[in-house]
């Protein structure tokens, strides 16, 4: 492979995304191949923004996270997919990367979804690279599965792929993210213990959830319903979808050996008031991903009630409301504008 000169400093942005159907299992570990499609809407102002700058001094990667050096696992993570990078274009420097979370990572709002996407953009980008999205989005997901999704703006789909290197295990745009008002009330609740990651907690639930069948399965479903309901804009068609295929995803890992539980009282809580304002005409929809915290869909006209209802809910510390937002981008520095 020809050798690519690195570029200077490339700062680059995404926003994290939200599965509507959920990804929960992978069908090759190595490669981050998921064993299902899966269907997701990227949100706007809760993302990463990062740079990177290859550095022909430097001796190690040097990784900052919220402007304080990241910890061993977090640089090892991001560190091997720089090795990813450099592989492609062909030279060995290392690079300095900061990395910062517009929501605290510590939350549990899919940070490495934004970061890995925001990462493939700045990485490939300061490596002289300009890969096609679909590819960029294929590099992401070897980052984190949830991540090859927020390279694209609005709904997007990830597909699972046929090939045995991944390429076509890749996301595209359903909808862009100005084509339907919808909202999305996330509701952060207190936590509880440590929970398990999703790469550790996905591994189990395949080895051991007597349920995995079943939900790679229902999955399918889920998939071709989705795309359809998202074609209409139809939310009264769309948001159960979305519940259905949050509560299967949890329902299987439940199932797993030993079990993993990721909820808490408020969880459950915050699904009831849901329930609640179904109840009293509001088309509002619960999704939970490998946390304590709960995200409803709803239309932009209800999002205002749906936020004050979650408010209510004992446990429930805080509530963000986002919207439908872009795909990876990045951002112009003052040199490029001069
Ligand atoms: O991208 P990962 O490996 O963090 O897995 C994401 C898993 C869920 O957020 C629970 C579901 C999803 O599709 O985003």
């Amino acid at each position: 492979m020809s050798e690519i000169a690195p570029a200077g400093p490339v700062t680059a942005w995404a926003g994290t995304n939200i599965a509507l159907v959920k990804y929960w299992g992978k069908r090759d570990a190595a490669l981050n191949l998921p064993a299902t499609g899966s269907l997701s809407l990227t949100l706007d102002h809760l993302g990463t923004t990062t740079t990177v700058r290859f550095d022909p001094r430097a001796h190690d990667d040097v990784i900052q996270l919220d402007g304080a050096l990241a910890d061993t696992a977090f640089c090892r993570r991001a560190s091997r997919f720089l090795d990813l990078v450099r592989q492609q274009a062909g030279f060995q420097t290392r690079a300095q990367v900061q990395t910062r979370n517009s929501v605290p990572t510590a939350a549990g709002l899919a940070s490495s979804a934004s970061g890995f996407a925001a990462l493939a953009l700045a990485a490939t980008r300061a490596a002289g690279l300009d890969l096609p999205p679909a590819e960029l989005s294929a590099l992401a997901r070897r980052g984190s599965g949830s991540a090859a999704r927020s390279i694209f703006g609005g709904f997007v789909e990830m597909a699972r792929g046929e090939r045995q290197d991944g390429a076509d295990a890749c996301a595209h745009p359903l909808l862009p993210p100005d084509a339907w008002a919808v909202r999305l009330v996330v509701a952060l609740t207190t936590k509880g213990a440590k929970s398990i990651g999703s790469t550790e907690a996905m591994d189990r639930t395949a080895r051991t959830s007597p349920y995995y069948a079943g939900w790679i399965t229902s999955t399918q479903v889920d998939l071709s319903e989705a795309r359809a309901a998202i074609a209409v804009k139809d939310l009264a068609w769309l948001g159960p979808i979305a519940e259905r295929s949050a509560l299967r995803m949890h329902a299987c890992a439940l199932g797993a050996d030993p079990p993993i539980l990721y909820w808490n009282p408020a969880t459950v809580a915050a699904l009831e008031a849901v329930r609640g304002l179904r109840a009293s005409g509001v088309a509002a929809y619960a999704t939970i991903d490998a946390g304590p915290h709960v995200k409803v869909l709803c239309g932009e006209a209800d999002a205002a009630a749906v936020e004050a209802a979650l408010q209510r809910v004992p446990g429930v510390t805080d509530t963000i409301v986002a919207s439908p937002g872009p795909g990876a981008a990045v951002i112009p520095t003052p040199e490029d504008q001069a």
